[in-house]
């Protein structure tokens, strides 16, 4: 079974907000899987950014499909306008809501691909019951909330126990990073199990460096 090169999932919160649309013609010409939104409302995380007004611009002017990863409270209460965004896969926080099994099974009903996050604090193991249910485990590996942070070092090994759960229980939720996806860290995450990469300021929207150069380099690198 080949294997499937690791899909790159750009952080739009670290994009050009000035020069957006530029932004989004370079992704489509690379081709990249998802775009990564981050919805943030200072309470979870104390931080705001991207709304369901930006992400409906944006999906006016581009069919990449969305990758919503909700960084807020009572997530139940406003999944409907994300799940109603095209091909949308819709990620939360386990721990923001009372019942996650009825809210993933919710994004399924509304036709979006439910995400679960796992946030730097919580083990694997509370997640258990809600892996075989998703189309993709979130592992942060940066406290969930700014962009620009480093590295937590173990969550990198966590990132290696979902993909050892995945495979033992035969199930077929991919593995998506997020935080300080950088370039020394890249094939750490790689070689631990990453299928797919949120890429930020660390790599793709690092400053002083062309994106399309980066774009370049990291298609490279996730040929595995
Ligand atoms: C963190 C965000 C990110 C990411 C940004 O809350 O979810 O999208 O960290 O990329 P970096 O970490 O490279 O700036
Ligand atoms: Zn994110």
């Amino acid at each position: 079974m080949p294997v499937q090169p690791v899909q790159l999932a750009p952080s739009m919160m670290c994009a050009d907000f000035l020069h957006l649309e530029r932004e989004v013609r370079l992704l489509e010409k690379y081709e990249v899987e998802w775009l990564h939104i981050d919805v943030m409302d200072g309470n979870y995380v104390p931080n705001f950014t991207l709304g369901i007004d930006y992400c409906r611009a944006l999906a006016g002017a581009t069919s990449i499909p969305f990758d919503v990863h909700l960084m807020i409270e009572h997530p139940e209460r406003h999944i409907e306008p994300f799940c109603a965004l095209p091909g949308a896969r819709v990620t939360f926080h386990p721990e923001t809501v009372y019942q996650p099994v009825r809210l993933i099974e919710r994004i399924r009903e509304l036709g979006a691909s439910p995400g679960i996050a796992i946030d730097p604090a919580q083990p694997v193991e509370c997640s258990r019951h809600l892996i075989p249910l998703v189309d993709q485990v979130l592992v942060m590996t940066v406290n969930p909330g700014y962009a620009g942070q480093r590295l937590i070092p173990h969550c990198l090994k966590k990132i290696a126990e979902v993909r050892e759960f995945i495979v033992r229980e035969k199930l077929a939720a991919a593995i998506e990073v997020d935080g300080n996806v950088s370039w020394s860290n890249i094939p750490k995450m790689i070689e631990a199990g990453a299928d797919i990469l949120v890429v930020g300021t660390s790599s793709l929207f690092e400053k002083h460096r062309p994106h399309e150069e980066s774009l370049c380099e990291l298609r490279q690198l996730a040929r595995r």
